[in-house]
């Protein structure tokens, strides 16, 4: 049985005091949640207050990122050993808007995976494609290829120490939300590839889904076979929204 997990990505937002509250909420309600895994990615100048919160909590701490170089002369990155200095046992790499705003390439995102893996860090390794690649007909193909980057550079026995968050591009922050039916299609495809190359592999790993995913839609979303839980944007922000997702995640 693999154990269900909600993640919630805070992208750029909060504030000392709104951070505050929100990790507060959030511990507050973690009574109800007995299954599910509980990890939150602040931005990463608030991580180290958010860990410390959550030091006596079964709540994780992720960051949004992870440098693909362990130290020196890279302005603006964070390391992995840093990460895992304050507290950092999860981080997310290929998000979306890293790759289509910053120009993160699959190769880039799959030594960011490496990078996280080799300090201890398990990486939420995020898919996904566009509107565009969609009505293509080559959402597979697309998701192959991302996956392939890492399998290419880590083998496939990498993807055993993270977890994978299929995110179609056209349903994150938009409030359109792949159906069940979609989604579970497409994380089966993504099992299936995984399992052609190792069966144990493909069986033991968490496959979330993410885009637009809330309290009204999550239960349904992770009752499919193949969705493991949720990494969740928006409706993270709001701790009863987010704590509503874990409960539905159980
Ligand atoms: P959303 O974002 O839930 O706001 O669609 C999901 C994500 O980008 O991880």
């Amino acid at each position: 049985m693999r154990q269900p997990m909600v993640a919630g990505n805070w992208k750029m937002n909060g504030s000392s005091s709104s951070v505050k509250e929100l990790i507060a909420g959030i511990k507050d309600g973690m009574a109800s949640v007995t299954k599910a895994e509980v990890v939150v990615c602040p931005p990463a100048v608030y991580i180290p207050r958010v860990s410390g919160a959550v030091e006596d909590t079964a709540i994780k701490v992720g960051s949004q990122n992870v440098c693909d170089q362990d130290k020196g002369a890279f302005t603006g990155e964070i390391s992995g050993e840093m990460l895992k200095d304050v507290g950092c046992e999860y981080a997310i790499v290929g998000h979306s808007e890293r790759r289509s705003l910053y120009g993160e390439s699959d190769e880039l995102v799959a030594k960011r995976f490496a990078a996280a893996r080799r300090n201890g860090i398990k990486p939420i390794f995020c898919i996904g494609e566009t509107l565009q690649e969609r009505e293509q007909g080559i959402t597979n193909d697309v998701c192959s290829r991302q996956i392939d980057a890492v399998i290419a550079l880590e083998g496939v026995e990498a993807l055993a120490d993270g977890v994978i968050a299929y995110e179609p591009v056209w349903a994150i922050g938009t409030g359109k939300t792949a159906s069940p039916e979609q989604a579970q299609e497409v994380h089966a495809f993504i099992r299936g590839k995984i399992a052609a190359l190792n069966a144990d592999v493909a069986e033991g790993l968490r496959i979330l889904y993410g885009g637009s995913m809330n309290p009204a839609n999550a239960a349904e979303l992770i009752s499919q076979a193949d969705i493991d839980g949720g990494l969740i944007g928006g409706a993270s922000l709001k701790a009863e929204d987010f704590l509503a997702i874990c409960s539905a995640a159980e």
